[in-house]
């Protein structure tokens, strides 16, 4: 039995709320690992939220652009519910790109149970899976300000985790991120109830 089968199939028990703040690239895999760990959470009962860049710029953060202020007033905004939710006890996973350090520390701050995971992978990877075709169009210099491209991203200096997606499967990546959380003290495995 893999790693993965393993985590996956372990009872987890939640401690209290907490936030898993994803940062990464476009195209890193944030969604695709706030889905699997979100899953496989709520699989084991826990009440989980999950908080996606692409879906918040729809509603919550509708109209704002690229520009630093815009994402950070975006990373507020997620920042201010992911606290909301945290504290009633929900487990929030965020996925943006949050690409300023200086943000996010001040959501860390805010929010207090904050588990930050740097979801990496490198330029080269993410511009040739293309997910969205955003790569393609931001290199031939068709989008302005597009992160990697053409604006900063700075890589957390000392995240609780780094999930390496060009090296590790979906699967392996949640259960590390899980597994941590039970390290962190987040979660309880059911084994040490
Ligand atoms: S953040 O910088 O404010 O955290 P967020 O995660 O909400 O970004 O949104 C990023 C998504 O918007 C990308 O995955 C991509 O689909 C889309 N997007 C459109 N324009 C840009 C751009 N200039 N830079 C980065 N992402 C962009």
């Amino acid at each position: 039995m893999t790693q993965a089968e393993l985590t996956t199939e372990r009872h987890v028990t939640q401690v209290a709320g907490f936030t898993v703040w994803l940062t990464g690239l476009s195209g890193a895999g944030k969604s695709t690992l706030a889905n699997a760990v979100a899953r496989d959470l709520r699989g084991g009962g826990v009440r989980v939220e999950t908080l996606d860049g692409d879906e918040v710029r729809q509603n919550l953060s509708k109209g704002l652009g690229f520009s630093r202020e815009d994402r950070d007033t975006n990373i507020r905004r997620i920042g201010y519910v992911a606290k909301l939710l945290t504290r009633n006890g929900v487990v929030v996973i965020s996925a943006a790109i949050s690409p300023y350090r200086a943000v996010r520390d001040e959501v860390r701050r805010e929010i207090g149970a904050f588990v930050e995971v740097h979801v990496k992978a490198s330029l080269e990877a993410c511009v040739r899976r293309d997910t969205k075709g955003l790569y393609a169009r931001a290199l031939a210099g068709e989008i302005a300000q597009f992160t990697g491209v053409s604006d900063p991203y700075e890589e957390p200096l000392a995240p609780e985790l780094v999930v390496d997606t060009e090296r590790e499967d979906v699967a392996t990546g949640a259960a590390r991120v899980i597994d941590r959380l039970v390290e962190l003290g987040y979660l309880r495995s059911a084994a040490d109830a």
